[in-house]
């Protein structure tokens, strides 16, 4: 037997395999497709301080490889998810992580506070939210912006914190610097890729916004090589993330220097793929004699 239990600098998991924000709801959907209690942890759907309805018109759209999507934080809001989806939860053996999102920082604040005071086991801030006090740009592509963020959620909550950054900038390396110094104690990427496609029949913008968000295997080469500038950045663990849809993928991110993984899109083909993850990478430890999955954390 291996030893698949990994440290996310006090978030520990029974396993590294989580399944990513927004694309496994809270659950729910899931359970009839696969144990739960296989996965280490669940970052549920994006939450927010209000319920949200999400955007309009056409949301996901596939690419080669991928999907662009724009769902607009579609969400029962962070007191139905306290009321209805805690409790569904912890029937299962798996750590909860609660994304959060806001329009300001007051509001990733409070969300924060009132998360502190309830039953999950951390916290994931995802700053890739357009920031509306400052003209609709990206929370997580302005340095100084991610330090007031991350400074302030910090101050107002003692439960494990992790940030979740954006691929959509120039270096990532001190925006993860920056998130370490005020605090994180750990990071999650990547976020998806901003995209765009057109309707040439149409000739109008497929995405009701324009803009939407590029996942799948299509982004996987970007998400390890910024997992791996993270890496060689900060001290603290990541849970690396982008287009996995195998075991051997998961491998890839944690030689890369991610101590945990998170399965996102290929959810969406696979609803057992979580579990299919696990099973390779039980192998993989197996065919190269590794004692324990952390062994492979960076080990390239
Ligand atoms: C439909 C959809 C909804 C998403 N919603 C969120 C969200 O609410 N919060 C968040 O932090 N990330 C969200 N993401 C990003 C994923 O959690 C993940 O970071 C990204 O898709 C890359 O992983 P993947 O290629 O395995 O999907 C969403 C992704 C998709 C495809």
């Amino acid at each position: 037997m291996h030893n698949l239990s990994v440290n996310l600098n006090g978030l520990i998991l029974k396993n590294p395999i989580t399944v990513a924000s927004g694309t496994y709801g809270f659950g729910r959907e899931y359970a009839d497709y696969m144990d739960l209690n296989q996965l280490g942890a669940i970052s549920v759907k994006g939450i927010t301080l209000e319920p949200r309805e999400g955007n309009g018109g056409i949301r996901i759209v596939e690419t080669p490889m991928g999907m662009l999507n724009s769902v607009g934080l579609q969400n029962p809001g962070v007191h139905a998810f306290i009321k209805n989806e805690i409790p569904f939860l912890r029937q299962f053996d798996l750590k909860i992580i609660a994304n959060i999102n806001g329009n300001t920082i007051e509001e990733y604040c409070e969300m924060a506070e009132i998360l502190s005071g309830e039953d999950v086991d951390s916290i994931e801030l995802n700053i890739s939210c357009p920031n509306v006090k400052n003209g609709g740009v990206a929370f997580g592509t302005d340095p100084n912006v991610v330090k007031e963020v991350v400074r302030r959620v910090r101050k107002s909550t003692t439960k494990h914190l992790i940030v979740k950054l954006s691929p959509n900038v120039t270096d990532i390396k001190p925006i993860a610097k920056i998130a370490e110094d005020e605090g994180a104690d750990c990071i999650s990427l990547i976020n998806t890729v901003s995209g765009m496609g057109i309707d040439i029949h149409k000739r109008k913008m497929i995405l009701e916004r324009g803009v939407g968000g590029l996942s799948g295997p299509a982004i996987k080469p970007i998400a390890i090589k910024l997992v791996h500038d993270v890496y060689k950045t900060v001290k603290i663990p990541i849970l690396g993330m982008g287009g996995i849809i195998s075991g051997e993928d998961a491998i890839e991110f944690m030689l890369a220097g991610a101590t945990a993984v998170a399965i996102g899109t290929g959810n969406f083909t696979d609803p057992k793929l979580p579990e299919k993850v696990l099973k390779g990478m039980y192998q993989y430890l197996e065919t190269y004699k590794f004692e324990n999955a952390h062994a492979l954390v960076g080990n390239i």
